[in-house]
């Protein structure tokens, strides 16, 4: 059974889909640790309804940004995860994270890679940027992480349509519910099923 980390800064419902699909057999795996950002994340409270330990490490308690990374890195090795999964993490973790666990980190981003990805692209503006720009789909990637921003090998895309009277909230929603929780779930078991190997920056899937 596949040992999954999850680190988490807000509502958690990227982290609730792996959960489900750990709980439902879906997935021969368990989330063994959840580490959040931020002490207000409900994230947390998920967790804990699954009995599944958390800890919250914040910047603001670490003196620079490397004593930050090794506290996140310490707690991802104490929890004995084989995986680690970025689930909505707002904080940037230094190059020694990805050294750490190579090819052993996945992230979820609410576009389709390239297209609206890299620094200041996170939450709404991602959204916003999609509808500014017209494009007529957009979706989710799940990634591993390298030391580029969303720059890591692609692991599986899902596209929607963008509609015409879309929001960034009402598409924000949409991307959630209609990709990420999918495709995070379909990654994770691929994962655990050993059917993913990472060539350079290219992920090829034994069971295609
Ligand atoms: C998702 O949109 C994810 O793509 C982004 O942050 C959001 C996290 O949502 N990186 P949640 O905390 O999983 O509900």
């Amino acid at each position: 059974m596949l040992k999954i980390c999850v680190l988490v800064s807000g509502g958690g419902t990227n982290l609730q889909a792996i959960i489900d699909a750990c709980e439902s057999g879906y997935v021969d795996g368990k989330v063994c640790h959840v580490i959040s950002s931020s002490v207000k994340a409900y994230a947390l409270e998920r967790a804990k309804r699954h009995n599944i330990p958390s800890s919250v490490i914040r910047k603001k308690d670490y003196s620079s940004a490397d004593a930050y990374t090794q506290a996140v890195i310490d707690s991802v090795a104490e929890s004995g995860a084989e995986l680690v999964i970025m689930a909505g993490f707002m904080s940037i973790l230094g190059d020694q994270f990805v050294q750490a666990f190579p090819n052993r980190i996945m992230n979820i981003h609410p576009s389709l890679i390239p297209s609206f990805c890299g620094k200041g692209f996170y939450g709404l503006h991602v959204h916003e940027a999609a509808l500014a720009r017209g494009v007529k789909i957009t979706g989710a990637t799940v990634h591993f992480i390298n030391e580029v921003c969303d720059g890591g090998p692609i692991i599986i895309q899902k596209a929607i349509e963008v509609l015409q009277d879309d929001t960034p909230e009402s598409l924000q929603l949409r991307i959630m519910k209609e990709c990420e929780q999918k495709i995070l779930p379909e990654a994770v078991k691929l994962f655990a099923e050993g059917k993913l190997t990472v060539e350079g920056n290219i992920v090829r899937r034994s069971d295609r």
